[in-house]
């Protein structure tokens, strides 16, 4: 299948790069042509998409999610992480089937779909659901089993998280690879992370996992172990691995200085960090000491969307307010962890990321044709900072075709809602007062 897609190309592989009138060609799922179409030789696409006013983009990078938390998105607001995680969460987490999480993975795979997020990073539980409703929609995913080190099911879910790797990593096409996923330094001890680390060398995948996400967690790490959560990370041998940390929040320039020599990377999340009240990561200084960063919505229990265009709006707007800085995070730098920076920090640089001939064929095609992208002055700044998941007309994943003129076309999306609805009814027993179950 040849396809073409015509627009404005915003490739992403430098801020200037930018190809008005442009084209990129796509043959069986790779990218073969980007450029002016008069550079175009021997191709005879069987479909065109886009036009004269379509910005395309690299697919978006979901570098932080607890896809299934769709399920939890406006049960329990306005909550201290820690009492919204103790009271809320993990108590409906507990009653949680096979069969919700499919579902509620799912309905966050559409929702990403329609707003142009090709690829997440996901953490939970039920991962063999979770690899299913993946595959089904179409998207591109890196997995985790979630990890908790402490209590008795601490073994037994490792050796879990070993079959699903050995079951699932590379699977879908290529679609699908996965990482190891300890919750986070406080709900697994030292001896555990090690564990974990040798896991992932031996099968040759990497690990994600929560860091520094509130000051708590950084106070009682320290009164436990002496040291920040990173550097105990590092002790730990967990950082000579290919890590994805999720947060930072609460990281010293010391704990910068690791992350950047270890080659760790780091998923921003600014919204649920703002949600939940847990601080504002220093991702200028990150940034500047050359660690990856790419951009997260965390669960949409705590977003509660997963809009990632919405995500690169806030997190520029949160780092200049933070830093009384207009210039701390440009639009440009914004768009990059949304997309470049997402896929390295998820082991998937070379793959997907930019608009790059040799690349996978992810493309998100923008509808420019709207009053709140006139005047077109800056394409990159009307997509960090005036676009919205609604504006997103067609989704390219390797190469196919999965979304269109707004509509999914791989999951029938009233079955999913359908389905969801069921499932949140059967997790909550008493509603809500202002409950519409
Ligand atoms: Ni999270």
């Amino acid at each position: 299948m040849d396809i073409l897609i015509k627009g404005t190309i915003v490739p992403v592989t430098g801020p200037e790069d930018v190809i008005r009138d442009g084209v990129v060609a796509v043959r069986d799922g790779e990218i073969v042509y980007v450029g002016r179409l008069d550079g175009l030789n021997d191709f005879s696409a069987d479909k065109i998409f886009g036009g004269a006013e379509t910005a395309v983009l690299p697919g978006l990078v979901n570098a932080h999610t607890h896809a299934a938390m769709t399920l939890f998105r406006s049960y329990a607001d306005d909550l201290p992480l820690m009492k919204w995680l103790e009271e809320a969460i993990w108590p409906l987490e507990n009653r949680l089937k096979a069969a919700d999480v499919y579902w509620g993975t799912l309905l966050a795979c559409v929702e990403m779909l329609l707003g142009g997020t090709t690829t997440f990073a996901d953490m939970y539980f039920f991962m063999n659901e979770v690899a299913a409703a993946v595959q089904e929609s179409g998207m591109r995913a890196s997995l985790s089993r979630g990890l908790i080190g402490y209590g008795p099911n601490a073994g037994e879910a490792l050796a879990e998280s070993r079959e699903f790797i050995l079951e699932w990593h590379g699977k879908a096409g290529g679609r699908v690879s996965c990482m190891l996923g300890p919750h986070a330094p406080y709900t697994c001890p030292p001896e555990y992370l090690k564990k974990v680390a040798e896991t992932a060398a031996e099968l040759g995948v990497g690990v994600h996992i929560h860091v520094a996400e509130t000051r708590q967690e950084t106070a009682e790490i320290r009164k436990q172990h002496g040291c920040s959560p990173v550097e105990l990370l590092a002790g730990c041998g967990l950082l000579d691995v290919q890590v994805l940390a999720a947060h930072c929040v609460h990281v010293s320039p010391g704990d910068i200085e690791i992350l950047a020599k270890k080659g760790t990377a780091v998923a921003h999340n600014p919204e649920s960090n703002m949600k939940l009240a847990s601080g504002i990561a220093p991702v200028t200084d990150l940034l500047g000491a050359g660690v990856t960063v790419g951009l997260g919505t965390d669960g949409a229990a705590s977003n509660n969307n997963l809009d990632m265009l919405e995500e690169m709006r806030s997190a520029a707007l949160l780092q200049k307010v933070a830093r009384e800085d207009s210039m701390a995070l440009p639009a440009y730098t914004a768009l990059e962890m949304a997309t470049i920076g997402g896929a390295r920090a998820l082991g998937l640089g070379q793959v997907i990321g930019t608009i790059e001939t040799g690349k996978r064929a992810d493309l998100v095609l923008v509808d420019l044709r709207k009053p709140h992208f006139y005047p077109p002055h800056d394409v990159v700044a009307h997509i960090v900072y005036a676009a919205r998941a609604g504006d997103v007309h067609t989704v390219l994943v390797d190469g196919k075709v999965v979304v269109d003129a707004g509509q999914v076309l791989t999951v029938n999306v009233e079955t999913v809602l359908d389905n969801v609805r069921e499932s949140a009814r059967g997790l909550v027993g008493k509603p809500k007062e202002r409950s519409l179950l």
